[in-house]
């Protein structure tokens, strides 16, 4: 059960240097991370690519950040977004702090009448917030078996829903920023 004072709300000027450093802590100790997710948000951010960016706040501390970009299939169909990097606070994982972001991210997302939203993570993670592993639509380079999507329209996608060309400028894959 997330602490009752933490308060999610859209990120706003000023956050930028409390997100970067969130991030980048939250991936320290991760083995899979290249090291490069918060420069990543800066790029979707400079690039006009952080469709959303949501922050947790307690006691007036940013303790958790999920990004949102857009993501696309190949003929260009619009509405598919793909989710992260995600990051909580080392100290505060576990509280159910994250879990809030993706909710609060999906249901703005439905509410954007989105078609669905990507990710490459832990599928044991993100099954419960209704993510599906597709291997079978997976963007070449990306690690089939992490390849997840969660449908928000009418029908599941049929076709391959590539991420922002970012993801792939750094040295890490999106698979390592879901
Ligand atoms: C992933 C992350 C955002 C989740 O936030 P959180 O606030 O700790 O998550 P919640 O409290 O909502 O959920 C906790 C549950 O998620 C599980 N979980 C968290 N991260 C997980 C992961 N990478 N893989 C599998 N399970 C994970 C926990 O084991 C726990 O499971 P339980 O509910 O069965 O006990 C946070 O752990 C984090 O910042 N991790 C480092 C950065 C990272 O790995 N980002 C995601 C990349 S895929």
């Amino acid at each position: 059960m997330a602490h009752l004072d933490t308060v999610l709300r859209d990120e706003q000027p000023g956050d930028e240097a409390a997100i970067y450093q969130l991030t980048r802590r939250a991936f320290a100790p991760m083995a899979f991370a290249a090291g490069d997710e918060q420069d990543l948000i800066n790029a979707l951010r400079e690039a006009g690519a952080l469709s959303m960016s949501l922050v947790a706040v307690r006691d007036d501390q940013i303790v958790g950040h999920i990004a949102f970009s857009p993501a696309s299939t190949a003929d260009k169909v619009r509405g598919w977004y793909a989710l992260g990097p995600v990051s909580v606070d080392p100290a505060l994982q576990g509280q159910g702090i994250g879990g809030q972001l993706i909710e609060a991210g999906l249901v703005r997302l439905s509410t954007l009448k989105a078609a669905g939203c990507i990710l490459t993570g832990n599928p044991i993670y993100y099954r419960r917030f209704g993510f599906v592993v597709r291997p079978d639509l997976a963007p070449p380079g990306e690690p089939a078996k992490y390849y997840m999507v969660r449908p928000l329209g009418n029908s599941s996608p049929n076709e391959v829903v590539f991420f922002h060309p970012l993801f792939h400028q750094g040295p890490a894959k999106a698979s390592d920023k879901g």
